[in-house]
């Protein structure tokens, strides 16, 4: 095999389109991203029709950019790769038509990313130390989990979310709160005004998975916490609320994380997605990994959010197992870690 594996990664899966170029896994030479997010804020959440018409607008001139920024050509690509799911069907269907015709067109090999996958890989492109085994927490809007990646490409699932995504809560109780989508970085922000102990919302513990999770529970507590503010004429101290819940939730996932790492007598934790671009969340985290002498990788707060970089990282792994997709690949919008729900 050639010294350097040179990948074009494409990412549509929601409502950022995006493009990179990825050396070996590791090195990014490019990562363009282009947000919807102004335009789906107007509606509070992605409106997934809106979502695909503004990816099939997007997506060429992203890649070209990708390349331009990276200073390549498609002559210079060893493979394309694209996420196939989990997210909204028209759009991972906006990125896997353009991906085919691309690798088609120019003979190159196709790579297909789950998602999830890719953003675990994001700490690759930032932490060349980081190589499996290691713990990982995938915390986004979407999905939660708590896997071991005992080798690249392979993934043991120790927990998982019995209902919302931790994202999903966020984004909930800052829509209850008016603060508008996206609403985790807004509660974040807020949060820091609040004391984290105004309010006790509850833990929820499943007798029978200790390492999964739920949070629609605390989401209704706080839902029903403001409407009894309401109905008693009481003022709501929004950022105490923001706080307070966003103690709860982090609280949970800390100490399953830090339980997964005890467990398996890992040394290293690595966070992913969104919601891991939380600044509590590092914070918490940081901290009961350095007490236990766990070594703590986190993304850049760029790199938890969606791009393709994390893409392009996800693909080399693959590239270099042989896995490659054929041109009957298909948009898979309700993949899971490993493998469909
Ligand atoms: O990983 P991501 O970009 O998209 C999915 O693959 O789902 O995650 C988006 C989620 C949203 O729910 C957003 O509110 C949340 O990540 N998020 C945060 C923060 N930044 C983004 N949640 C909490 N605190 C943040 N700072
Ligand atoms: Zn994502």
């Amino acid at each position: 095999m050639k010294d350097n594996i040179t990948i074009l990664a494409i990412e549509s899966s929601c409502d950022e389109t995006a493009a990179a170029v990825v050396v070996n896994g590791r090195e990014v030479l490019s990562n363009v991203i282009n947000s919807q997010i102004d335009i789906h804020k107007t509606y509070g959440g992605v409106v997934p029709e809106i979502a695909s018409r503004k990816h099939i607008e997007n997506i060429d001139p992203v890649i070209r950019a990708a390349l331009e920024e990276a200073k390549v050509t498609l002559d210079d690509i060893d493979a394309i790769a694209v996420t196939y799911g989990p997210g909204l069907v028209g759009a991972l269907l906006v990125g896997v038509a353009h991906a085919k015709a691309l690798a088609f067109s120019c003979g190159k090999p196709l790579i297909a990313v789950n998602h999830i996958e890719g953003h675990i890989s994001a700490n690759f492109t930032e932490h060349n130390d980081l190589e499996p085994p290691f713990g990982v927490l995938v915390v986004s809007g979407g999905h939660t989990y708590l896997a071991m990646v005992n080798d690249y490409c392979e993934y043991e699932i120790i927990g998982r979310t019995r209902d919302d995504a931790a994202g999903e809560a966020f984004d909930k109780v800052a829509r209850a709160l008016g603060l508008g989508y996206p609403g985790g970085p807004k509660i974040d922000k807020l949060a820091k005004e609040g004391d984290p102990d105004a309010v006790d919302f509850p833990r929820a513990n499943i007798a029978d998975a200790p390492m999964d999770f739920s949070f629609s529970g605390l989401k209704s507590a706080v839902l029903n916490y403001l409407n009894s503010c309401g109905m008693q004429g009481t003022e709501i101290n929004k950022a105490d609320v923001a706080a307070s819940f966003q103690k709860a939730v982090v609280d949970a996932i800390t100490d399953r994380a830090i339980k997964m790492c005890e467990d398996k007598g890992i040394t290293k934790l690595a966070i992913a997605g969104g919601v891991a671009s939380n600044s509590y969340l590092r914070e918490s985290l940081e901290n009961e990994c350095a007490k236990r002498n766990i070594k703590y990788y986190s993304p850049s707060v760029l790199m938890c959010t969606d791009n393709a970089a994390m893409i392009g990282s996800a693909a080399f792994y693959k590239y270099i197992k042989g896995e490659t997709a054929g041109y009957d690949l298909n948009a898979v919008p309700g993949l899971g870690l490993t493998g469909t729900r």
